[in-house]
C-alpha cells in the first residue's frame, strides 16, 4: 500500500472525525476500529480500509502490529487515539483487571505499534513522518476517581518523549492532551455544566478541535517531543 496515515480507534467520535478529515485533506488513511458500529459505513463509504483489533488483549495488539507492518511499506503518520475511560472500581480485583486493560490499550499497544512501524515511518517520502499520541490533561494533574486511567495516559505521555528521542531525526513524535472535547453519553447534564464551567472558554471542544491540533502537528516541520493541550483552558483554570 502507498504511504498511509494510520489512526487507531477510528470507529466513532474523535477518531472517526479525524479519519474522515484526513481523507478529505488528501491523505491515504488506514483506520483501526474495535466494535462493529453503524458509523463504520462512513469510513467504508470514503474508501478507507478498516482493520479490527481488540487492543486490550496481547493477541489483538500483536495481530494488528504484524498486519500493519506487512501491509504498510511507507507510513506518513501514526495516530494513537484508541482509548477507554472509566472510574476505578472499589473492588481490588476489578481495579487490577482495569489496570491491565488500560495499560494495554494506552501504553502497550502504542509502544508495540510504534516499534512495528518504525521502519515504515523512516521510509516516508515526506521530510518528516509523525507519531501522535492522544493523551489527556489528566496525565499531568490526575483526577483521583480515574487514577488508573490517568496513570496509563501519563505513561503514554512519557513514552511519547522516549520515542521522540529514539526516532529522531526522521520521525517527529508529539502528543495532544485533550480536555472536555466530547462528553460521554453517561455524563449527566449537571456534570457537563460543572465541567464546562471549569473551562476558560466555556464550552465543550468538539472533535474538530482535535483534528486541527493534529493537522498543525503534521504540518509543522520543527516540533517534536511536545504536547498541545486542547482543553479550553481547563488545566490552568480549576484543576
Ligand atoms: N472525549 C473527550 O472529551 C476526551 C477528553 C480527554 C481525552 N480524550 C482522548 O481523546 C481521544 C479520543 O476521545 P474519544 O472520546 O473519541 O475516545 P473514546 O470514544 O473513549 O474511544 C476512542 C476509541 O477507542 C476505541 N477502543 C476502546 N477500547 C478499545 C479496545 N479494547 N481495543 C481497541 N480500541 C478500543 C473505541 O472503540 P469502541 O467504542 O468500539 O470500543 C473508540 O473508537 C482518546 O484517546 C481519549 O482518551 C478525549
Amino acid at each position: 500500500m502507498d504511504e498511509v496515515v494510520i489512526i487507531t480507534g477510528a470507529g466513532t467520535r474523535v477518531g472517526l472525525h479525524c479519519a474522515l478529515r484526513l481523507k478529505q485533506q488528501g491523505y491515504r488513511v488506514l483506520a483501526h476500529y474495535h466494535s462493529e458500529r453503524p458509523e463504520l459505513e462512513q469510513l467504508q463509504h470514503q474508501g478507507i480500509p478498516c482493520l479490527q483489533a481488540d487492543l486490550a488483549c496481547p493477541e489483538g495488539i500483536e495481530q494488528l502490529a504484524e498486519e500493519l507492518r506487512q501491509r504498510c511499506h511507507s507510513v506518513r503518520a501514526l495516530v494513537h487515539n484508541a482509548s477507554a475511560f472509566e472510574t476505578t472500581p472499589d473492588d481490588p480485583a476489578e481495579a487490577s483487571a482495569l489496570f491491565e486493560r488500560f495499560y494495554r490499550i494506552h501504553m502497550l499497544a502504542p509502544y508495540r505499534l510504534n516499534r512495528a512501524l518504525a521502519e515504515a515511518l523512516n521510509r516516508s517520502q515526506a521530510l518528516h513522518s509523525d507519531i501522535v499520541h492522544i493523551t489527556d490533561i489528566f496525565a499531568d494533574n490526575p483526577n483521583p476517581a480515574f487514577d488508573i486511567y490517568c496513570a496509563s495516559k501519563a505513561g503514554l505521555a512519557n513514552l511519547s518523549l522516549s520515542f521522540a528521542k529514539q526516532l529522531a531525526p526522521k520521525v517527529k513524535v508529539n502528543a495532544i492532551a485533550p480536555g472536555p472535547i466530547r462528553f460521554k453519553e453517561w455524563h449527566s447534564e449537571a456534570v457537563k455544566q460543572q465541567i464546562i464551567g471549569q473551562t476558560l472558554l466555556r464550552s465543550e471542544g468538539g472533535e474538530e478541535a482535535i483534528y486541527l491540533a493534529l493537522q498543525a502537528l503534521l504540518d509543522n516541520p520543527y516540533t517534536t517531543g511536545s504536547t498541545i493541550k486542547v482543553d479550553g483552558g481547563r488545566s490552568i483554570a480549576h484543576l
